[in-house]
């Protein structure tokens, strides 16, 4: 006697269903996908108890004849592939053809429809495998399709669903992405008799964003784009300052199909490292487009994640996006902090410091520029000819050897030094790594470090990366390395210290966020301390600087560069 036997169609239905549909939002995004695919400038999805009861999709796409009708339930009976090759150009959202044939198998399924080239519509009503009726109907062109009692016929299924709120939850956030996908579509959704989301049809993602999301959420954005081989990404992100304490807005789509991709996450995180307070992510809503042939959609039963051919390049165009849209117009100057003032977002309760969108106005500078203050190493060039003719804050003086104060058009200024030349260093660093220009300089008697065989295997995993940034060192046997040179930004008696830190830091990272924190690193040990007395001419020169990076309002770690003090408090405090 075998062992082996052919499960009966009826259950092997059953369980391939399973894959497909989970809950009612499996449900809704097949049905939306279908109606999208269809051409629909209308989709209206209606819930009954979370969609435990009832789900209802309806659309105003190209519908389908009686043959269709009749076909679409079967597993595989697809429109929207023929061949092998198809799979490797897929453009609709569907394309497995067994979307309807699951979600009949295990609901009682009723589906209207006209394709406006027969003078009938087709109602289709089906229960589990079971067809049950074809009618003739009166219907405008497009599809309706009724879910109701969905996993009827598998209690087991049923008993994990949750309540109905808590399956309303998963469907809103759905249809929400679904309707940032396609602005140009009217989307709908009604649980019982609340409508949930109601978005009219728009022209632009911002608009889209501004119904689902409402005005602040829409301030705080910025316009990204980016090209590249054959690879675009356009969208809105957070502007730089913004963002939020969670990651819970981060919408990517790809091929106009939402998606969780890692891949673009940790590219977000990234493009925002430094240009955000630390602890706060960024909102972001990016489309990618690809040629078809260079992503996989075809990975994952509900279609959620999709596999790059090039992860690199979607890296890429992730920074670069962020980066053009973050140095685009003014948006950092005009976001500083300030103090003794709530801000229009109100954020002093929440962190401590206060933010408001100042009119940041800047006067001609009138210091005088005073006698250079002798080589102490730190980087200063540039500080003398154009400063005196460039237009930025005035520099009052130096407060506590930290803090450089300057008159802004209605306020005091307040800038740390520490982290403002941290700031100008790094983005000065970055430009110099990405035109590999590192200035190295020999040591004439090379130091031996006994390194840790922790920073032994650092040192071997970032060879390439330190060898950039201008170190050069060689194995003299053991643990045992000669630093021979370094790059040219430094005493070379800080050139052990600072390796070292770069060591320790490169292998706390990972590969993708090391380059940026070890620039960073180099910034910080670079920069001009806390403490440092300075002359007006650097003061002068760091402030002119600072005001032309793209981000002056936060170091490269994420810390606070510039408070204001505004004007008007000073006056208040004088009782003028
Ligand atoms: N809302 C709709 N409007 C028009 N045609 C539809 C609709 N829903 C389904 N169809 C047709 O039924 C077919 C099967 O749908 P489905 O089972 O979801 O598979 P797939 O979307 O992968 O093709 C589709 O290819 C399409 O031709
Ligand atoms: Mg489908």
């Amino acid at each position: 006697m075998t062992k082996i036997h052919l499960l009966p169609e009826e259950v092997a239905q059953k369980i391939a269903a399973g894959e497909v549909i989970e809950r009612p939002v499996s449900v809704v995004k097949e049905l939306v996908e279908n109606s999208l695919d269809a051409g629909a400038t209308e989709v209206r999805v209606e819930l009954a108890d979370g969609g435990k009861r009832l789900i209802k999709v309806q659309d105003d796409g190209s519908g389908m004849g009686r043959e269709d009708a009749a076909l679409c339930f079967r597993r595989h009976s697809t429109s929207k592939l023929a061949t092998e090759e198809d799979l490797e150009r897929i453009a609709t959202l569907g394309f497995r053809g067994e979307a309807l044939a699951s979600i009949a198998a295990v609901s009682r399924l009723t589906l209207r429809t006209q394709d406006g080239a027969e003078d009938r519509g087709t109602m289709i009503e089906r229960e589990g495998e079971r067809l049950i009726a074809v009618t003739d109907i009166a219907f405008p062109r497009g599809t309706s399709v009724e879910v109701r009692d969905l996993f009827f016929n598998l209690p087991a299924r049923q008993k994990f669903l949750r309540s109905g709120p808590s399956e309303l939850g998963p469907v809103a956030k759905y249809v929400a992405q679904a309707a940032l996908a396609a602005p140009g579509v009217r989307f709908t959704l009604v649980h019982g008799m609340r409508e949930v989301i109601v978005c009219p049809q728009v022209m632009t993602l911002r608009e889209r964003v501004f119904q689902i999301f409402g005005k602040k959420m829409v301030d705080g954005l910025m316009d990204v784009a980016a090209e590249e081989g054959g690879g675009r990404i356009e969208g809105l992100a957070s502007r730089p300052l913004a963002g939020r304490p969670d990651k819970t807005v981060q919408h990517f789509f790809v091929n106009g199909r939402p998606v969780k991709d890692r891949v673009l996450m940790a590219a977000l995180s990234q493009a925002y490292a430094g240009i955000l307070e630390r602890g706060r992510s960024p909102e972001a809503f990016l489309f990618v487009s690809l040629p078809h042939a260079d992503v996989d959609v075809n990975v994952h039963p509900a279609k959620a994640e999709v596999r790059f051919k090039d992860t690199q390049l979607v890296f890429r165009l992730v920074l670069r996006a962020v980066a053009e849209g973050a140095a685009r117009g003014h948006t950092i100057k005009e976001v500083l902090p300030v103090v003794g003032d709530k801000g229009p977002s109100g954020r002093v309760a929440e962190e401590g410091v206060a933010w408001a969108l100042p009119r940041l106005g800047f006067e001609p500078v009138v210091a005088v520029v005073a006698a250079s203050g002798g080589d102490d190493g730190a980087d200063w060039t540039a500080a003398s000819a154009d400063s005196q003719a460039a237009k930025g804050p005035a520099v009052l003086g130096q407060y506590e050897n930290m803090y450089i104060v300057a008159a802004g058009e209605d306020g005091l200024l307040v800038i740390d030094q520490h982290n403002a030349h941290e700031r100008v260093l790094f983005e000065k660093y970055r430009e110099i790594d990405r035109e590999k220009l590192w200035p190295r300089k020999m040591l004439l008697i090379p130091p031996i470090l006994e390194l840790s065989p922790s920073a032994v295997v650092s040192l071997e995993t970032n060879a390439a990366l330190f060898e950039d940034l201008g170190f050069r060192v060689e194995t003299m046997g053991g643990r045992s390395y000669a630093l021979k040179e370094y790059p040219d930004f430094f005493k070379p008696e800080q050139a052990v210290d600072i390796f070292l830190g770069l060591l320790e830091e490169a292998g706390k990272k990972t590969a993708e966020d090391r380059r940026e924190h070890m620039l960073a690193t180099l910034a910080c040990k670079t920069a001009v301390k806390a403490g440092e007395p300075l002359n007006r001419e650097k003061m002068g020169y760091l402030v002119e600087e600072l005001f032309k990076t793209s981000q002056p309002a936060l170091c490269p770690h994420g810390r606070p560069v510039v408070v204001r003090v505004e004007k008007s408090v000073i006056d208040k405090g004088l009782r003028r």
